[in-house]
């Protein structure tokens, strides 16, 4: 109980990818949540008076507004600007002019923001997706007009800048909509998407990394804005408001893969990664077939083995599948898919993570302590078969003192088991005494033990369903017998579980034939994904792709 407890709070942090539609809180220049020292400008008309700090929504201090020293023009001198420290989801933005107890008159009527992140190396334009960066702002001093920010920023700094077509004096109040970022995505690079034939274009739109040549770089873009591509990839083409794919066909590749190499904010610990694929088979689109993921902590070597998921094509259902790979617990800041072409297209809508920060002394250029603890799970996992157990020691790991407590628990439960086992075996001696004469219960030689009394193992069942495991080498246990004993037991040998009471004859027979025959595990069943069908966000209002070249 104690350790179900323990694996549900675990879960409990783990965070998920964020609904846009929920994501709409003020930011906190209205509450103060963002305090005096995080807010900037170019410059204040009187910083006493109308400095930043007093361009606050719905607050009147001295002046009752920030006020830059030159008038607004098209030039876009001026800015006001908010510093998060960390990376926040910016879905609407709001300004108010100097209403000053009746005496002001000044206000902004257009504007645009510009946003900065950690590996962005410059300040980035904002453009909705319709490609337009003009947003409109007051028609009076006291009304606060608010806007839409579509697609979303993702960015720690935000900077307003008055424009006006004409010269004019302005003063502004602000606020922004949103919430903290908890993917901790800062990044993701990737080749960009292709063409398929002469008009339908498969690039990511809203990158607003680098774009050199072939790749993409430091960016986020529509696989990460919590948005998903329509069922049909046509679509988008045929509907400019409808969000579009992400895609690549594998005859320009050499290496019959693409390759994304995600960066995350801090040091996590991963336990998923979804990935909402296109499934057009008609259409020459398909799933990968194989997966590759690797973990970094400083982005330059990418340690230990490699996970693999291979995924078991559907050429039934042709709506798009969210595929669910598990992560095992692995820990880095980098993150690099390697995706496999099944078919001649792969397209791709939107990646969210499953992780939760780890709180430890992570070098960045991944010296010995990140060695050593990538060696301690490596160990972890040797020694644990079956996912439950994989949680809990995670759990075990995890700084919140639930440590301790689990380990008493564990120590109970061993010395249980270890009494259980001492019962148990008395109870066959007895048995065999009883029966002397010779049984059949000798396994054949040719066959493994294992074979026999192996349960099904989740990891190792083709999944029929989208959550499938990852063929991971630390847990697929051949079926031939282990070269080498390893060297400390199986904790799940001392976890309370049914004793091996001998079983009937009859078993023993069966299994053996089992075993001369070959034994081949049954088939799973024969059943089929479900369609994976999701409600359909809110779509823009655009007919025009652009794009923020290098
Ligand atoms: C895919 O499934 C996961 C787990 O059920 C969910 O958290 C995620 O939001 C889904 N992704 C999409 C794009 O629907
Ligand atoms: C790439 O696409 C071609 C069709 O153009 C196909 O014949 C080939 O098998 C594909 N390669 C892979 C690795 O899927
Ligand atoms: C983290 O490790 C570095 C070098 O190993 C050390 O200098 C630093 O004091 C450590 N920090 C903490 C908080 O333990």
């Amino acid at each position: 109980m104690a350790l179900l407890m323990a694996v549900t709070a675990f879960m409990a942090q783990v965070t998920d990818g964020i609904d846009p539609s929920q994501c709409i809180a003020p930011l906190g220049m209205e509450s103060g949540a963002i305090r005096d020292e995080d807010i900037a400008a170019s410059s204040s008309f009187d910083s006493g008076n109308v400095g930043p700090h007093h361009g606050r929504v719905r607050t009147e201090l001295n002046g009752g507004a920030w006020c830059p020293q030159t008038p607004a023009t098209a030039e876009l001198k001026e800015w006001l600007q908010i510093d998060f420290h960390t990376v926040h989801m910016i879905t609407g933005s709001g300004t108010q002019g100097r209403f000053g107890n009746g005496q002001g008159a000044e206000f902004a009527e257009a504007y645009m923001l510009e946003y900065w992140r950690p590996r962005l190396s410059k300040w980035i334009r904002y453009r909705n997706h319709a490609g337009e960066e003009v947003i409109k702002g007051n028609l009076n001093t006291y009304l606060e007009s608010k806007s839409i920010l579509d697609p979303p920023i993702m960015a720690s700094k935000v900077r307003f800048l008055p424009y006006s077509y004409h010269k004019r004096t302005v003063c502004m109040r602000v606020e922004l909509y949103g919430c903290r970022w908890t993917d901790g995505i800062v990044s993701y690079s990737m080749p960009q998407g292709d063409k398929r034939g002469a008009t339908w274009e498969f690039y990511d739109t809203a990158y607003d990394g680098h774009w050199d040549g072939e790749k993409l770089r430091y960016g986020l873009g529509q696989l990460t804005d919590g948005k998903v591509a329509t069922d049909d990839f046509k679509m988008a083409f045929y509907e400019p408001t409808i969000q579009g794919w992400v895609g690549w066909k594998n005859d320009t590749r050499e290496n019959k893969y693409i390759e994304i190499i995600f960066e995350f904010d801090r040091v996590r610990e991963f336990t998923a990664v979804h990935l909402y694929c296109n499934n057009q088979f008609t259409k020459d689109v398909q799933v990968f077939s194989e997966a590759k993921i690797m973990f970094s902590v400083g982005g330059k070597r990418y340690k230990g083995e490699p996970l693999t998921f291979d995924y078991i094509e559907d050429r039934i259902f042709e709506s798009p599948h969210n595929v669910s790979i598990k992560l095992h617990h692995r820990v880095g800041r980098f993150v690099k898919l390697q995706l496999h072409f099944a078919l001649r297209w792969m397209l791709l809508s939107e990646i969210t993570f499953d992780s939760a920060v780890v709180n430890g002394n992570f070098t960045e250029e991944e010296e010995e302590i990140v060695e050593l603890d990538d060696n301690e799970l490596q160990k972890d996992q040797n020694t644990i078969v079956g996912s439950e157990n994989k949680n809990v020691v995670s759990a075990v790991n995890n700084p919140n003192g639930v440590g301790q407590y689990l380990g008493v628990v564990v120590g109970l439960l061993s010395v249980l088991a270890v009494l259980m086992l001492a019962a148990v075996t008395f109870i066959i001696i007895q048995q065999r005494r009883y029966k002397s004469s010779p049984r059949p219960s000798q396994i054949p030689s040719g066959c493994d033990k294992a074979a026999l009394y192996r349960e099904p193992s989740l990891g190792r069942l083709p999944s029929n369903s989208d959550y499938a495991d990852v063929r991971d080498p630390e847990y697929a246990v051949p079926l031939q017998p282990s070269p080498l004993p390893r060297a400390p037991p199986p904790l799940h040998q001392f976890l309370p579980k049914p004793p091996p009471v001998p079983p009937p004859p009859e078993q023993y027979y069966a299994a053996t034939e089992i075993c001369n025959g070959g034994f081949v595990p049954p088939p799973p069943p024969l059943s089929t994904p479900p369609p994976v069908r999701l409600s359909r966000q809110p779509r823009y209002v655009s007919n025009m792709r652009t794009y923020v070249g290098p």
